[in-house]
């Protein structure tokens, strides 16, 4: 059964990839502040590859991505609240930056989405009027890979059903159990 739940969890991440309006499709993305402080934010969830790391797309000269350089460590978080399901992952992260995942992904990007990676200032930068955003032809575009290393499953039913799962990466795969909800 625990097989089951783990297959589950892999088959509903990639559905957030594969299905307009899963939910799974976004998730808060959780890094340690050089304050020590936690920041969280939305992510959209760009994609799962070969190896079962998961890519986001993001402003290379955001926040997150200076958090991410100095404690390359993260924890994104999904909910779907028809299955009742909360799938918590946290790893290592890679911030890529003119290697072969950022140009394969840059290429996506372009032609779509570039405003997302366009303004002369960097974001996050006050300004005095929301429309003072310039924006120049160069692109701040960075890729974010999220190497799992715990995945946690919790599924909210009603008592005594509630089912608590943790996913453990090792040398030999994935060692899976059961927690106490
Ligand atoms: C639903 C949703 C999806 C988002 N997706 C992304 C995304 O894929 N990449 C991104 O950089 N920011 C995304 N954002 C904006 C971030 O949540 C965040 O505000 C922004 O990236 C700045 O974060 P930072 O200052 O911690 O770097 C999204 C926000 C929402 C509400």
């Amino acid at each position: 059964m625990i097989n089951d739940l783990f297959s589950e969890t892999w088959k509903e991440l990639k559905c957030g990839i594969e299905d307009s309006g899963h939910p799974f499709k976004v998730c808060a993305l959780a890094s340690l502040e050089e304050s020590g402080k936690i920041k969280q934010r939305m992510l959209r969830l760009r994609k799962i590859t070969h190896n079962d790391t998961f890519l986001f797309y993001t402003d290379a000269r955001s926040f997150k991505v200076q958090q991410l350089k100095l404690n390359p460590y993260g924890s994104v978080i999904f909910y779907h609240p028809l299955l009742q399901l909360q799938v918590s992952i946290c790893g290592k992260v890679v911030v890529h930056e003119q290697d072969e995942i950022y140009e394969d992904h840059k290429l996506e990007i372009e032609g779509r989405s570039v405003q997302d990676y366009n303004t002369k200032s960097p974001p996050g930068k006050k300004i005095k009027n929301p429309i003072d955003v310039t924006r120049t032809r160069e692109l701040h575009f960075s890729v974010i890979e999220l190497i799992p290393e715990q995945i946690d499953y919790l599924k909210l039913r009603a008592e005594p059903n509630r089912l608590r799962a943790t996913f453990t990466k090792t040398e030999e795969g994935w060692d899976k159990t059961f927690l106490v909800p």
